[in-house]
């Protein structure tokens, strides 16, 4: 069942290039320029003519809805936002029938998210949802949806679910974009191309990148914290390298946007702090260059997540993961792999139960 990965964890991370390309599979069609997809098409005029979209989940599908957030804002001009279902539900929140509501879930059983759907749907919002699991309690109570297709995912920590999570996202937003005027034809075509050339990135990622964070991971299986910055699109993928830290190593883990580092998470740095920074060269690299500096200032151990061929972040960083190019907006998608690798390697090399980790289930069906 495993096919020969000792974890299933190790499994969904290598299935990766297989699962984004299966989401994308029958919808994005580059050759006719076209992204197919029934469930927004079928009800286009509600997307053309929502007020806002208010994206609804938990854990890794909340932070695959803050990228969701900046892709719809950025390319279709919708206003976002993005609500963790457990708060939603209880705070009397202001919903329409001029609303649209995205679901994401891996599961379709969370518990919350589910009652925070019920809520919307009774005031009347239209709702859309981003499910794995086919027919499941979330799939079957939307007015309509797109499933990832990442199959089966076994290991409590999502990973390959997230990724298929991301690829739905792009897809929607260029398609609306794409629609609505916002994203001109040849700007739609070159980001089709790149997001049809994530599969082979990913696959690229996880054969240079393996053994190289393997060997990383060996010197924090010691740590007790560990900080992960990101900018752009680029910061929630630092919110989820540290959630999938934290939920299988039990190491503590927090992700910041690396421009809130100097609010307050800057005195937590010294040469016993590591700190995962994803800097790819698209996506305010000066700035991130000066973040990096402000921690090297302070002796902090940069563990730097670099477009290949980089020299400045690379040059001040401690340890530096190479990753190929692409749009920034996809980005997450392929930075996302080493910091699955790394959380797992330190976590193994922990000795802990890397599937199912200790007070955790994988699917939250109690509020
Ligand atoms: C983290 C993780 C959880 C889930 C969360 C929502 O690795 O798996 O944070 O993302 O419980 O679950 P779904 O997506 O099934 O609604």
């Amino acid at each position: 069942e495993k096919s020969g990965y000792e974890h299933f964890m190790l499994k969904e991370i290598f299935e990766q290039p297989k699962s984004v390309h299966d989401t994308m599979r029958g919808r994005l069609l580059v050759d006719e320029g076209v992204i197919k997809m029934a469930g927004i098409w079928d009800h286009i005029e509600k997307f053309k003519n929502a007020n806002r979209i208010i994206i609804i989940a938990c854990g890794t599908s909340w932070h695959a809805g803050l990228i969701g957030e900046y892709l719809i804002e950025e390319y279709a001009r919708i206003p976002v936002e993005v609500e963790y279902a457990s708060e939603f539900r209880y705070r009397n929140p202001i919903i329409t029938d001029k609303d649209v509501v995205i679901a994401i879930s891996q599961s379709g059983e969370t518990a919350d998210t589910m009652a925070a759907l019920k809520l919307a749907k009774e005031k009347g919002a239209f709702i859309y949802g981003i499910c794995n699991v086919v027919d499941s309690s979330i799939a079957r109570i939307t007015d309509a949806g797109s499933y990832t297709h990442a199959g089966p995912e076994i290991g409590v920590a999502s990973t390959k679910a997230f990724t298929a999570q991301l690829t739905i996202l792009s897809l929607i937003a260029l398609k609306l974009g794409k629609h609505n005027g916002n994203l001109g034809n040849a700007d739609f075509m070159s980001l089709i191309a790149e997001l049809d050339a994530i599969p082979k990135k990913i696959e690229d990622v996880l054969s240079s990148t393996h053994e190289l964070v393997q060997n990383i991971a060996k010197d924090f299986v010691d740590a007790t914290n560990f900080l992960y910055l990101g900018r752009g699109y680029n910061y929630p993928a630092a919110l989820e390298g540290a959630l999938k830290l934290k939920e299988i190593s039990y190491i503590h883990a927090e992700g910041y946007p690396a421009a809130e580092m100097k609010h307050g998470p800057i005195a937590l740095i010294d040469e016993n702090m590591p700190i995962v920074i994803i800097a790819p060269k698209k996506g305010h690299y000066d700035k991130i260059v000066s973040n990096v500096q402000e921690i090297k200032a302070r002796k902090g151990k940069v563990i730097a997540v670099v477009n290949r061929g980089d020299t400045q972040v690379s040059e001040m960083s401690d340890y530096v993961i190479e990753i190929p190019e692409t749009s920034e907006c996809f980005s997450p998608i392929v930075a996302s792999v080493p910091l699955q690798l790394l959380a797992y390697y330190i976590a193994v090399y922990r000795g802990a139960n890397v599937d199912q980790p200790r007070n955790l289930a994988k699917s939250v069906t109690v509020e």
